[in-house]
């Protein structure tokens, strides 16, 4: 169900999400928009992105967003399967919303190697900003970075160590986002 593409070599997931699903996110997050809007803080990342982070490390736990969890949690199967992780343990660790406001950006950063990370794209108009993906650093001289330019219910897929950016909204409207980091048990892990 969800297409691959190696990069570097990592690999990416990508999907468009189906109607009824992207509506159906939105809908819960809409359900909790009074509570939700309370939690946005500047500058979490030292760039100029709002996002509910500090103030709620998983939102999707807090508010119970069952549906959300339950839309999105066969990304991660599949994710993992596709890398060869699969069947592994595999728990909803993080999860939080991203606000870029126009000349909004987030630098480059990983989100560590215990995570498949994944972002669902809820309101990314035409030059909201792409992600853009980048070697591990090891190979920074030999590799090309690449991007990226998300739709509106797209979600995508990725290990947490894969480097990545979000470039400059260079447009007028504000592009929101949800993001979620999947803990895999270490342990489960060993060969
Ligand atoms: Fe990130």
């Amino acid at each position: 169900m969800m297409e691959y593409k190696e990069l570097f070599p990592w690999v990416v997931g990508l999907h468009r999400l189906e109607e009824n699903d992207y509506t159906l996110i939105r809908d819960e997050l809409v359900s909790k928009r009074e509570d939700i809007n309370k939690l946005f803080t500047n500058n979490t990342w030292q760039d100029n992105i709002q996002t509910t982070f500090s103030e709620c490390r998983c939102l999707i736990t807090r508010f119970k967003l069952d549906k959300i969890e339950e839309i999105i949690n066969p990304f991660i199967k599949s994710y993992l399967e596709r890398i060869g992780f699969g069947p592994k343990k595999y728990k909803l660790a993080q999860s939080w919303l991203n606000v870029s406001h126009p000349y909004g950006f987030q630098g480059l950063h990983v989100h560590g190697e215990n995570y498949i990370t994944g972002t669902v794209y809820l309101d990314c108009e035409e030059g909201t900003g792409d992600i853009q993906f980048s070697p591990p650093l090891t190979e920074l001289n030999f590799k090309k970075a690449d991007t990226f330019t998300p739709a509106n219910g797209d979600i995508i897929v990725f290990h947490g160590q894969l480097p990545h950016r979000v470039l400059y909204n260079k447009s007028q409207n504000t592009r929101l986002s949800l993001t979620f980091n999947y803990y895999i048990d270490h342990d489960d892990l060993v060969c």
